[in-house]
């Protein structure tokens, strides 16, 4: 039996994560604030609360004596210029997004050591490396996030424990449904592409441990523009705050 942990797992992508999953054989473990739909054990939880992460990795650990899989998936965007945003909505999208992975995988890091086996996924996003106008805190928080999965991807290969960041561009999921996205959802759906191309990756970051798996959008561009940009840095931010901002 192969168990799998997969949060934000009642919508878009998480959902389609779930699905493919148990398509492929895993007991899923499901978590997010409202009732997700698939998932063999669901837990209806907030991410940003410690101890109760805690808790559901010890419980899970308890009732099936492993964990083989991880997916860091839960989190929202917030839309808009950094004199209009809310403070105390960007402390709880980082605490979503960068601190509850810190959680996730602080319980389950040793356990999948002791196994000498086990795969822990983060969904991050192209915006932890193209820094985006308007998602200002949100690619700082993803940017956390990549660093984190790429410091611990060298750490954990000695454990055989592997370690993966999907980098997806716009996906077709609720995540511009957050109030701050009004009159601007348009932007992302025109080249967004369907979650399950994001599930498809995960499945390839289970089987090859690979450190960074990209999934563009419908244009196809977005890896060569972010190889790119991670060479010549400078240049690239003088093209985004003239033409993206
Ligand atoms: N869509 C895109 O274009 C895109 C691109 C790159 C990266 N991503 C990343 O992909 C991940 C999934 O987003 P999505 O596009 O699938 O958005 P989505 O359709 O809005 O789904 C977000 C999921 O996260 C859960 N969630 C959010 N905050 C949570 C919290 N504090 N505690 C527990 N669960 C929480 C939501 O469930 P509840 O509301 O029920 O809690 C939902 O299941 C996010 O990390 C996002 O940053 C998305």
């Amino acid at each position: 039996m192969k168990i799998a942990i997969i949060t934000g797992a009642s919508k878009g992508i998480g959902k389609a994560i779930a699905i493919k999953l148990k398509n492929e054989g895993y007991t899923v473990v499901s978590i997010s604030r409202s009732k997700a739909e698939v998932g063999d054990i669901i837990y209806e939880a907030d991410v940003t609360d410690k101890e109760n992460d805690f808790r559901i990795v010890k419980e899970v650990y308890e009732k099936f004596g492993r964990i083989d899989v991880l997916v860091n998936n839960a989190g929202f965007g917030i839309y808009g210029s950094f004199l209009e945003t809310s403070l105390d909505e960007e402390e709880y999208m980082i605490k979503t997004l960068f601190v509850a992975p810190l959680y996730f995988i602080k319980s389950v890091y040793p356990i999948m050591v002791r196994q000498r086996e086990g795969s822990i996924v983060n969904i991050v996003s192209e915006a932890a490396y193209v820094a985006t106008p308007k998602l200002i805190v949100y690619s700082a928080a993803k940017a956390g996030l990549a660093q984190f999965t790429n410091a611990l991807w060298a750490e954990a290969r000695k454990y055989n424990v592997k370690v993966s960041g999907i980098y997806p561009g716009p996906v077709k999921t609720n995540f511009t449904s957050h109030p701050s996205f009004k009159n601007s959802e348009d932007i992302f759906s025109k080249y967004a592409v369907t979650p399950d191309k994001v599930a498809n990756a995960v499945v390839k970051a289970i089987k090859t441990g690979k450190r960074e798996i990209y999934v563009p959008s419908k244009l196809k561009i977005e890896p060569y523009f972010l190889k790119f940009a991670r060479l010549f840095e400078s240049l690239t931010y003088w093209i985004v705050s003239k033409y993206f901002s």
